[in-house]
């Protein structure tokens, strides 16, 4: 039994030695900086890039992912990708506005997409793919788009009608999309790093935000925020991106070795965003902090009908071509509520 034993921690050891020798004492450091939890949709997909990554390349290439903000905020993140301090991010596609690509701003219109279904026939579909060739002009090279979820409004007071809005500081991304649909409600857009929200809730610097569950979770938010309100009026995904040079310097082997990794990345992202999300719920309900309320059907027509000008508002904006083609994908007709 014994000689079994050591045989057995011989040849282990033999084959990690083995495993050792093969990998490249000098892998390439894909640095990977994104601003939320490891514990949320994105986090675990960065994770298993990561992973996939290694295995595919051999060690040749080692994904370091750096989580919750710890490397850059939201906006430092976009300039260090683009003067190469970093190699890939995913942030959320209401954040690219901000860089020029306005036509990103198409996915933060409020009640556009009544479903995950609709949004993947729209970002695997052709307004998909020119997006990511806007993105090259700016030195990015777009990868995959990955799911996070529909958004919940959060406050400490009860949300139900649009007037319950009047006057709340509600903290957004950096969209003028998002600005807009909070001042159709008559509240007061505060726009802020992801990093800040906890803290500016608590302290009330703003009264509520917009997030989908897995994000109020993992931030705490739920401890400083009494009510929700599962309203899923908008859609919050992610791009992930590279440093256009960078990748496509990387010898071709290796790139493809990474597309692929990314390619099964994306298929778990997908298919555990909506998990992730209905977990986090629960564990908000399980913790008795905050009430959660389910609008009735005419209550979130009510706020739909609020919001939804804000689709002719942006049509400047955006561009009537982007919001239309959208429109034709999904089936959704704003003449018809
Ligand atoms: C936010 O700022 O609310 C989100 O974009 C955070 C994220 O990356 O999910």
């Amino acid at each position: 039994m014994r000689l079994r034993m050591l045989l057995a921690g011989l040849v282990s050891a033999g084959l990690a030695f083995a495993a050792a020798a093969q990998a490249p004492a000098n892998p390439l450091v894909i640095k990977f900086s994104h601003v939320v939890a490891n514990d949320t949709p994105k986090g675990k997909a960065s994770d298993f890039f990561a992973k996939r990554a290694a295995e595919l390349t051999k060690g040749r290439v080692k994904v370091e992912v750096y989580a919750n903000s710890t490397l850059y905020k939201d906006k430092e993140e976009m300039e260090a990708l683009q003067i190469g301090a970093v190699q890939m991010l995913a942030p959320s596609l209401a954040k690219f506005g901000p860089l020029g690509v306005r036509e990103f701003e198409v996915f933060d219109l409020p009640f556009i997409f009544d479903n995950a279904e609709e949004l993947h026939k729209v970002t695997g579909g052709p307004v998909g793919k020119q997006l990511f060739a806007k993105l090259e002009t700016k030195g990015i090279t777009g990868l995959a788009y990955w799911d996070n979820g529909f958004k919940s409004f959060s406050a400490n007071k009860p949300l139900k009608t649009p007037d319950d809005f009047k006057g709340l500081k509600m903290r957004i991304q950096s969209s003028k999309v998002l600005e807009s649909q909070m001042r159709a409600v008559g509240a007061l857009p505060q726009v802020m790093a992801f990093s800040e929200v906890y803290q500016a809730l608590q302290t009330g610097v703003v009264d509520g935000t917009e997030n989908p569950h897995s994000n109020l979770y993992t931030q705490k938010m739920h401890e400083v925020q009494k009510h929700m309100t599962l309203t899923e009026h908008g859609y919050l995904g992610y791009a992930v991106i590279t440093n256009k040079k960078f990748w496509d310097g990387l010898p071709a082997d290796v790139r493809g070795q990474l597309e692929q990794a990314m390619k099964d990345a994306t298929a778990y992202a997908n298919k555990i965003a909506k998990e992730e999300n209905d977990g986090a719920l629960a564990q908000v309900k399980a913790s008795g902090k905050t009430a959660i309320y389910t609008p009735t059907a005419a209550e979130r027509l009510a706020i739909k009908k609020a919001m939804v000008k804000v689709h002719k508002e942006m049509e400047s904006r955006i561009g009537k071509e982007t919001i239309d083609t959208v429109y034709k994908a999904t089936g959704f007709d704003p003449t018809k509520l």
